[in-house]
């Protein structure tokens, strides 16, 4: 069968990144991703035996690395909660030296961790962390964890020698008050900070614009406080975070995929714990791999497939959010990967 080269989605986009999400349970509650009262212990879970093998994800993989993906990132739920993470891990690295293997955690299972994934080849960690002042954490992560843990695991890696990045969604009326002092909190420790402003993404979080706090106004209460901030160039068109630099030299970040949408550029494919491939963030169904998987198709099965779903993506909803009257059922986030 001939290799495929690359492909491009109808808007002329690349598949260069690939957000695998391992479990969809997370030790956090965080109320904009999974709120008690829908993810009780009554929720339905995917049961174990649909969840993908580490073999079947490393045939996903597999199957894009000559088609153009440059990028994985391990997501959840909380990804550090699936058994032996380091074994996937180092299968993914066993297939590319070059390949860029990202993670993003909530952090506080890194101090057990990161050494080893370290190890097993992992690039670098991007880590959750909304508040540092103790009540507000609480109260968001809805966890008996505290900041303190985070940071501790944010140590961890660092003295791994992974590179860490700090991701904060900010809520109005919730955690803007946090984004001075968390700032700080990353300079002090010569960490990269981006804010997300809060999505629509799911059902269950109770979405609403007045609770968005804008990436313009986040750069407001920075330039009060730091002094001017100045745009510094995208390493790629692709990037999701728009990237701002202090007059101290420390650089900030904003995900605006609300009040300034990057879908553009978008070229990132989800695939769930479960074996279905997501085109978008915001997709309400995916494409089935895991039958597929399981009745024995190989690395080009999987290639074919996926290029006939990429070819055929379409997909813009951050840029056509405000336009659109349609009611969209969509994936929850912990479900689809962060
Ligand atoms: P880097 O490779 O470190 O730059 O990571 P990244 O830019 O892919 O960002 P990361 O995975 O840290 O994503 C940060 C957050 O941006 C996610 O948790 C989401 O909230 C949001 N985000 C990421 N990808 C998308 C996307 O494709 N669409 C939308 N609307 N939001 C996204
Ligand atoms: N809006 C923005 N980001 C979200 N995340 C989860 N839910 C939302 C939401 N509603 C992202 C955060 C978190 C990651 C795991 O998922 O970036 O850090
Ligand atoms: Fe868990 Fe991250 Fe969702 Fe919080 S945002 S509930 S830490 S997956
Ligand atoms: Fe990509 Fe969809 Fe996000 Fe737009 S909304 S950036 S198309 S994942």
């Amino acid at each position: 069968m001939a290799r495929l080269m690359s492909m491009l989605d109808v808007h002329g986009r690349p598949l260069r990144d690939l957000r695998i999400s391992i479990t969809d349970r997370c030790n956090f509650r965080c109320t904009y991703c999974m709120p008690r009262e829908h993810f009780s212990s009554n929720h339905s879970y995917i049961p174990r035996d649909d969840i993908l093998t580490y073999e079947e994800i490393i045939t996903v993989v597999s199957s894009l690395l000559p088609l153009g993906l440059a990028k994985v990132r391990i997501t959840g739920g909380e990804p550090l909660l699936r058994r032996d993470v380091t074994t996937l891990i180092s299968m993914l690295r066993a297939l590319d030296e070059n390949l860029d293997i990202a993670m993003t955690t909530n952090g506080v299972l890194l101090p057990r961790y990161a050494e080893a994934m370290k190890e097993s080849g992992l690039s670098r960690v991007t880590v959750s962390l909304d508040a540092v002042e103790e009540d507000k954490f609480a109260s968001i992560t809805d966890s008996r964890n505290t900041p303190e843990d985070v940071f501790a695991g944010i140590h961890a890696a660092q003295e791994a020698g992974l590179p860490v990045k700090v991701n904060c969604v900010v809520k109005k009326g919730v955690n803007e008050d946090q984004i001075i002092p968390l700032t700080n909190a990353c300079i002090e420790r010569n960490i990269a900070v981006r804010f997300i402003e809060f999505m629509d993404v799911g059902t269950t979080n109770q979405w609403n614009i007045d609770a968005v706090m804008s990436g313009k106004e986040m750069r407001t209460e920075l330039t009060d406080f730091f002094g001017p901030l100045k745009r510094v160039k995208p390493q790629h068109p692709s990037d999701v975070a728009r990237m701002w630099e202090m007059e101290n030299g420390a650089t900030v970040g904003f995900i605006e995929s609300v009040t300034n949408p990057f879908c553009g550029d978008c070229s990132r494919a989800r695939l769930s714990a479960h074996g279905s491939l997501y085109t978008c963030l915001f997709s309400s169904h995916g494409f089935d791999l895991r039958g597929m998987l399981r009745f024995e198709a190989d690395i080009d099965d999987i290639a074919y497939a996926i290029q006939d779903i990429w070819i055929h993506r379409n997909d813009k909803y951050s840029e056509e959010r405000a336009s659109s009257k349609k009611h969209r059922q969509r994936v929850e986030m912990s479900f689809i990967g962060g």
